[in-house]
């Protein structure tokens, strides 16, 4: 995977970014054959080429990349089962500014031409990314200080590098594009307020289970757990999905374009970061972890799965509008109830790639099927924070 991107002289190619006929006749060319890359250079395909022009792109390309491309981005990272190691490499090459990323037509855009149910929609997304990332950066800590091996603590520097820059990309976000100054520390109790039921319940445990493991560090068994919620549920299912939709989303619509750069950019790094939790689970499923990884993913996937599920049932907005990116949930009970079973298909492959059994994934989708007690009784807006 890390190397089908290169000449037969092993020299990296950056060829610019294809249109969909000339991709398509790349991806029709024979897996590690020779092609002629229309007017560009020779050179040899060694994996799926399909994670290509996502894998290589600057900053400044990103707008141009294809939304199927962003879409199966992930994926493709995944079918390679990179490890440790591969992933601190693919890092390396895949460096990007927060800063760089121009939000000045964003705010302009926010504040002028946005109907008010759009800007409504995006500012709960945006508020979930503003805490999700805030929290990423601050709980990873005491996962990178008990992990296993050597290359996990190297790949997991590069997360906690990460986690700064997507915590700086939104706090800008929310500075420049959605108006509210003061920096996170104004940011963030806004942002959480605004936060859906589910979100808040998986937001607390997981906080729970990272200072857990960091009262007893090095234990692995915890160290499992804290994964498993960390790198499976929260940015596995949560924030890939959530990046992904948004970024489809807003392709089908001209504005925003700095918001969609930083959440291309975004959505690249989470690909390794989701990389590195299958590795680290379908190694701890190897070596007996079996019944604390499934214990808590019992109780975390459904909430999980129902994250656009509102204590009111589903909120009662209008039918979605072709020119209105959608959130996550694509508006009211109907919405969140597509959210789920995306979310579902999701959860259940990502178990199977971990190495879960037939019998495990059946009962966990099971479980997923009904909406957690927790959602349904909790007021609007929650009290669980
Ligand atoms: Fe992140
Ligand atoms: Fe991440």
């Amino acid at each position: 995977m890390d190397s089908f991107a290169k000449t037969a002289d092993g020299a990296a190619i950056r060829p610019p970014l294809f249109t969909g006929r000339f991709r398509d006749e790349l991806a029709s060319s024979d897996h590690n054959s020779r092609v002629t890359m229309g007017p560009y250079r020779e050179g040899v395909l060694m994996g799926r080429w399909s994670a290509f022009l996502l894998d290589e792109a600057e900053l400044d390309e990103m707008p141009g990349v294809p939304l199927g491309e962003i879409a199966g981005h992930a994926d493709a990272v995944l079918a390679g089962r990179p490890d440790a190691r591969g992933l601190y490499r693919r890092w390396e090459r895949q460096q990007w500014s927060a800063e760089e990323v121009e939000l000045g037509p964003d705010g302009e855009e926010w504040a002028h031409r946005m109907p008010r149910v759009l800007r409504d929609r995006l500012t709960r997304v945006m508020h979930t990314f503003v805490v999700g990332e805030y929290t990423g950066l601050e709980l990873l800590g005491p996962i990178l200080a008990s992990c296993p091996g050597e290359h996990d603590l190297l790949f997991l520097g590069t997360q906690v590098a990460d986690e700064s820059r997507h915590t700086a990309m939104m706090a800008r976000i929310a500075d420049e594009v959605l108006g509210k100054s003061g920096g996170l520390a104004a940011q963030l109790p806004t942002a959480w307020s605004d936060l859906p039921p589910a979100y808040r319940q998986i937001s607390i445990v997981e906080a729970e289970i990272v200072k857990e493991l960091s009262r007893n560090p090095g234990d692995h068994a915890r160290w499992l757990r804290a994964v498993t919620v960390f790198h499976f549920v929260t940015e596995g299912l949560l924030a890939l999905d959530g990046q992904r939709t948004l970024v489809q989303g807003l392709g089908r619509v001209s504005f925003l374009q700095g918001i969609k750069t930083g959440f291309t950019a975004m959505l690249r790094d989470e690909a390794r970061h989701v990389g590195y939790g299958m590795h680290a689970l379908r190694r701890g499923l190897a070596d007996g972890y079996h019944d604390e990884m499934f214990d808590l993913l019992e109780e975390m996937l459904p909430l999980a799965v129902h994250i656009d599920f509102a204590a009111t049932g589903g909120d009662r907005e209008a039918p979605q509008r072709r020119d209105v990116p959608p959130r996550r949930n694509g508006g009211g009970a109907a919405g969140a109830e597509q959210t789920a079973e995306r979310l579902r298909r999701l959860a259940r492959r990502r178990l199977r790639e971990i190495g879960f059994g037939s019998a495990a994934v059946d009962h966990l989708m099971d479980r997923c099927r009904e909406v957690p007690a927790s959602l349904t009784t909790a007021p609007p807006g929650g009290t669980t924070g």
